[in-house]
C-alpha cells in the first residue's frame, strides 16, 4: 500500500470537499450546532441553497407543502438529514466527470451507488438502525474508491477490468485483490480520511467487502454490504432470487427477515431508487 499511499498523497487534483461540507461536518462532530448556525453556513453558498431546496421539494422526500427557505428545510429535516444531503449532493457533483477510462461508466457507477444508498436506508429503517440517513450516505459512498482508481490510476483500473473479463473473476474486488497491491475499499478509506468524513462512513467504505465481527459501526457495514449485493441483483426489478452466496454470514443473519420478505418491500424501494436517480443524476442524457 505504501507506494499507492505515496501516489495518493502526491495527487494534486484529487477533489476536495466544498468548504460548506467541511464546516457542517465539523459542527456536527463537535455537537456545536443550532438552526441559525446551520442556516448561516448553508446560505453562504447560494448554489448549495438551490440544490438543497430542489432536493427537499423533490418527490424523493415527498413532502406535501412547498419548502422555500433553508431554515424551514433544516427544521423539517433535522441536522443529520441536512448534513447527509449536503454531503451527498457535493460528492456526486465533485465526481460527475464523464467516463474516465474505457470500461468505467460514471453514470452506471452512480446509478449503482444511488441504488445501494436507497436500499441501505430502507434496510436501516427496517432493522431500526438509529441512523437510516447515514446508511443512505454510507451506501452512496461505499465504492467511491473505484472512481479514484478509474480517474487517477487508469492503468491499474485497466488491469482489473481486463482480468475481470478475461479471467472471469467473480467480482471486481476479487480481481483487484488478486491483481493489484491495493483495492477500491482501501483507496476509498484513504479518501474518506483525507476528507475527514464521519467515522461510520469511513468504516463502511473500508470494510464493505471484508467485515470484521468486532468492528465499530458493524451494523451499518452489514447493512451496506447486504444492500450492495441486493443492488447488484436489481436490474430495474429484482430477479426472483438474489445471489446470496457472496453475502457475509453475519450480515445475512442480521437482515434475514428483510431478505425473506423482499417481495413485499422491494417494489416500492425500486420506485424510490428511480426517483432518487432522477434527482441525483438528472434526466438521462441523449446518446
Ligand atoms: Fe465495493
Ligand atoms: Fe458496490
Amino acid at each position: 500500500m505504501d507506494s499507492i499511499q505515496q501516489k495518493l498523497d502526491d495527487l494534486p487534483d484529487l477533489p476536495t470537499l466544498p468548504h460548506i461540507v467541511v464546516e457542517v461536518n465539523r459542527m456536527m462532530a463537535e455537537q456545536n450546532i443550532t438552526v441559525s448556525r446551520m442556516c448561516e453556513t448553508i446560505e453562504r453558498d447560494q448554489v448549495m441553497v438551490a440544490r438543497i431546496l430542489k432536493l427537499v421539494n423533490s418527490s424523493f422526500y415527498g413532502f406535501q407543502s412547498q419548502i422555500n427557505t433553508v431554515s424551514h428545510a433544516v427544521v423539517i429535516l433535522g441536522f443529520q438529514t441536512m448534513q447527509n444531503a449536503i454531503l451527498s449532493v457535493s460528492i456526486i457533483e465533485s465526481f460527475k466527470k464523464k467516463d474516465v477510462v474505457p470500461g468505467f461508466d460514471m453514470t452506471d457507477f452512480w446509478k449503482h451507488s444511488v441504488a445501494v444508498a436507497v436500499i441501505s436506508m430502507k434496510l436501516g429503517e427496517m432493522v431500526k438502525n438509529e441512523n437510516p440517513e447515514v446508511c443512505f450516505t454510507a451506501g452512496l459512498l461505499h465504492d467511491i474508491g473505484k472512481v479514484v482508481l478509474a480517474q487517477f490510476f487508469p492503468e491499474m483500473f485497466r488491469i482489473v477490468w481486463n482480468g475481470l473479463h478475461e479471467d472471469s473473476y467473480p467480482s471486481f474486488y476479487e480481481a483487484e485483490s488478486d491483481l493489484l497491491e491495493t483495492d477500491h475499499a482501501r483507496i476509498g478509506d484513504y479518501l474518506g480520511r483525507r476528507w475527514q468524513l464521519p467515522p461510520a462512513l469511513i468504516d463502511t467504505i473500508r470494510c464493505h467487502h471484508s467485515i470484521k465481527k468486532n468492528m465499530e459501526n458493524l451494523a451499518m457495514v452489514r447493512i451496506v454490504h447486504a444492500a450492495d449485493i441486493l443492488a447488484n441483483t436489481w436490474q430495474g426489478t429484482l430477479r426472483e432470487k438474489p445471489v446470496l452466496k457472496s453475502m457475509d454470514q453475519g450480515a445475512k443473519k442480521y437482515v434475514d427477515q428483510q431478505i425473506n420478505t423482499l417481495k413485499n418491500w422491494f417494489p416500492a424501494t425500486a420506485e424510490e431508487i428511480r426517483q432518487a436517480c432522477k434527482f441525483f443524476l438528472g434526466p438521462p442524457e441523449p446518446r
